[in-house]
């Protein structure tokens, strides 16, 4: 039997098994498309749906799986549509650094919003850089900082730790407290990526004989981690530990990062891995409605 209209409902995708019990089937079919069917379909209509989804690893396929349930979730006749995506692909992809560049963040936003989402759930999502509650291409996006927390988790064993973002979009993640550095980023390094390498990196603080946190909304290459890290034992610090929201690890970044000398790397779980993660699941839970 359907459930009362009015209610509240949560889909939860098989990516995040570990956050509450899978109820949408994602296989593949044998051509490589995605098949997607949602169990609890019969549950949907008239109610406020929330769609609990990982947009990574394979981004662009898991888009796609996100489309397919938000229109499944449409069909199903759901009153309203809000989005639980722990970690926002292509948000770094803002900004226009060569004429004609598209801006991949807001073309993902609007995509999401003609499926039929109107409200998204996001964590430290790079292009808002602060907390709080934003209007983007026709989405209400909230976006949750957990900076401080990150903090927190690493003062438990680093009391005394300087606080320090690696570059000013990581002004917010530092805190009323923390300091920060300023990044430069060169030119595309080659023709067929499309990477910046980081080529300065300014800091105008003293971190002499003392421990450091570098804390940023997302580690990636490392590049910008390794950088932070050697300008501050440049300036004398004795240890220093990293943070991040979303720890995606690309190539040998774990192994670039400890070989720059850093001791701790904490990361949270909106994408899955072996670093130490702070987990962001009764966050989760709570805005799934308590399903588990
Ligand atoms: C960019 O400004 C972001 O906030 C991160 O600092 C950056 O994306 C990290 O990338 P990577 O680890 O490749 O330096």
């Amino acid at each position: 039997m359907g459930k009362k209209s009015g209610g509240d409902v949560g889909i939860v995708s098989q990516n995040c098994a570990d956050f509450a019990t899978p109820n949408v089937v994602l296989k593949k079919f044998p051509d490589g498309e995605n098949y997607c069917r949602l169990e609890n379909a019969e549950e949907i209509r008239g109610n406020n749906v929330r769609i609990l989804h990982r947009l990574y690893p394979n981004p662009d396929d898991s888009i796609i799986a996100l489309m397919q349930i938000i229109y499944g979730v449409k069909k199903s006749g759901a009153e309203n549509i809000s989005l639980i995506i722990p970690y926002l692909p292509y948000a770094r992809a803002d900004k226009v650094w060569l004429g004609g560049e598209v801006e991949s963040a807001r073309m993902l936003v609007k995509m999401l919003v003609c499926g039929g989402a109107k409200k998204m759930f996001v964590w430290d999502c790079h292009f808002l850089k602060k907390e709080g509650e934003f209007e983007f291409e026709g989405m209400k996006i909230e976006n949750k900082c957990v900076g401080q927390k990150l903090v927190q988790y690493l003062k438990k064993t680093s009391k005394d730790a300087v606080v320090v973002g690696p570059d000013m979009g990581a002004k917010h993640m530092a805190g009323k407290c923390g300091k920060v550095m300023k990044k430069r980023r060169g030119e595309y390094a080659e023709e067929k990526s499309a990477f910046r390498p980081v080529v300065e990196m300014e800091a105008y603080f003293d971190v002499k004989e003392k421990e450091v946190i570098l804390i940023d909304d997302m580690i990636a290459g490392g590049g910008t981690m390794v950088n932070a890290t050697k300008k501050c034992f440049e300036m004398g610090a004795k240890k220093v530990h990293c943070a991040a929201t979303h720890g995606l690890f690309l190539g040998e970044a774990i192994g670039k990062i400890k070989g720059a000398g850093v001791g701790k790397i904490v990361v949270t779980d909106s994408i899955l891995g072996e670093t130490e993660r702070m987990s962001l699941k009764e966050e989760i839970v709570g805005l799934l409605g308590g399903k588990k």
